[in-house]
């Protein structure tokens, strides 16, 4: 019995490879080194799109259908009033789950459109602010941002996040995409697929990491105070936020690739310089002392630690940062939903009985 079926194939697929042993991740035989801060998500929509869907546009047609998709999902905000008790991303779940079920590029879509209208509209209306119109000819990223702050953000800005999501598009099978696929292998529809996706995305194992992160470096404040708060976190039986990975047992790439746009970001917000150096000197510590605490398992940065830095920077509060996650790995999740559905059979594993048993009769 495998509990958390580490190493065991559940799927094949032609979407994503992670190669844990040389810390590298394919998306469509096309390296994320070589994607990341040089394609538009949505070329990376229509690389991970092909082959799913009949008359799949280009991606600049794509973008306009991506575009005309968040307007008309912003018609779906005032079911939002209902919600805004809850955290921001448990609002955007429960707004999504109020889309039907479908299986054509309009409900894909229409679900890679939700959370990225959703989450900054409730931000706003969490604030007491008007929610802002989608602008359907911007592109994905930059028209996230300027819902968010209410006004044209710098190119700089909507690059990064352009950055990330590419970055987080597509990732094997992690937990949310599995949980996808198991939905998927049901025929239940993608609206099923990607609402079990989000449930699994959501716990601090997996994409709920950057929230805690920031914490942490709020509570650590100055580089000095790293390593003794990081030895007692440990002694405490606590795990680091943003470091470990199931399968990278070197570098994570991802996490490069969002060093490097924080770092780019960072040089151009206030404050900014000073967050990246605590942040940078945290990790140093930390890597340390993991590597001492823990010589047979390689315990390296993950893509969670500098998401934390990049949302943050962009402006997102932390309990959206797993919304913000989810607009990018949406393609992902609707690109093995789709996949499972044609190709894959029902995931149905058998689990080893250890309770109780009847007792014999005399
Ligand atoms: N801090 C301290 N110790 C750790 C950490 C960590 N972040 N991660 C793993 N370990 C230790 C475990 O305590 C364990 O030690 P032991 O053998 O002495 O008991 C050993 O490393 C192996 O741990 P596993 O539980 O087998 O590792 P697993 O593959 O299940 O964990 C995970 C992967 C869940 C990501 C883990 O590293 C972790 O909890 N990290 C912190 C949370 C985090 O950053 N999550 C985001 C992940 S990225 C993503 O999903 C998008």
């Amino acid at each position: 019995m495998n509990n958390g079926l580490d190493d065991v194939v559940a799927a094949e697929t032609t979407l994503s490879d992670v190669d844990g042993a040389a810390g590298r991740l394919l998306i469509r035989g096309r390296s994320l080194d070589e994607l990341a801060g040089a394609v538009r998500y949505e070329d990376v929509l229509e690389l991970l799109f092909s082959g799913f869907f009949i008359g799949l546009p280009n991606a600049d047609h794509l973008a306009l259908a991506l575009g005309e998709a968040r307007a008309q999902v912003f018609s779906r905000l005032p079911a939002a009033a209902a919600f805004l008790n809850l955290p921001v991303t448990e609002a955007v779940r429960a707004l999504i789950a109020q889309i039907a079920d479908g299986d054509d590029l309009a409900a894909a879509l229409r679900l890679i459109a939700a959370p990225a209208v959703f989450a900054p509209a409730i931000i706003r209306m969490k604030r007491g602010d008007a929610p802002v119109v989608p602008d359907p000819a911007s592109t994905h990223a930059a028209d996230v941002l300027r819902m968010l702050h209410g006004e044209t953000v710098a190119p700089d800005w909507a690059a990064a996040l352009d950055a990330y999501f590419v970055t987080v598009s597509d990732h094997g099978l992690n937990a949310s995409t599995f949980a996808a696929r198991v939905v998927a292998s049901t025929h239940a529809g993608l609206t099923s697929a990607v609402l079990a996706a989000i449930s699994a995305l959501k716990g601090p194992l997996h994409g709920g990491a950057p929230g805690p992160v920031l914490d942490m470096l709020d509570e650590i404040g100055r580089p000095e105070a790293a390593e003794a708060w990081l030895e007692a976190a440990l002694d405490k039986g606590d795990r680091l936020m943003g470091f470990g990975h199931r399968v990278y047992r070197v570098r994570d790439p991802r996490a490069d690739a969002l060093k490097q746009a924080a770092r780019r970001l960072a040089k151009s917000t206030r404050s900014g310089a000073g967050r990246f150096a605590l942040a940078e000197s945290i990790e140093a510590a930390a890597l340390a002392i993991l590597a001492r605490r823990k010589p047979n398992r390689p315990l390296k940065t993950n893509v969670e630690f500098y998401t934390a830095l990049l949302l943050e920077a962009l402006g997102f509060p932390r309990d959206s940062f797993t919304s913000v996650f989810a607009m990018g790995r949406s393609s992902g999740w609707i690109a093995h939903a789709k996949e499972q559905a044609l190709t894959g059979r029902l995931i149905r594993p058998q689990s080893r009985y250890v309770g109780p048993l009847p007792e014999r009769a005399a």
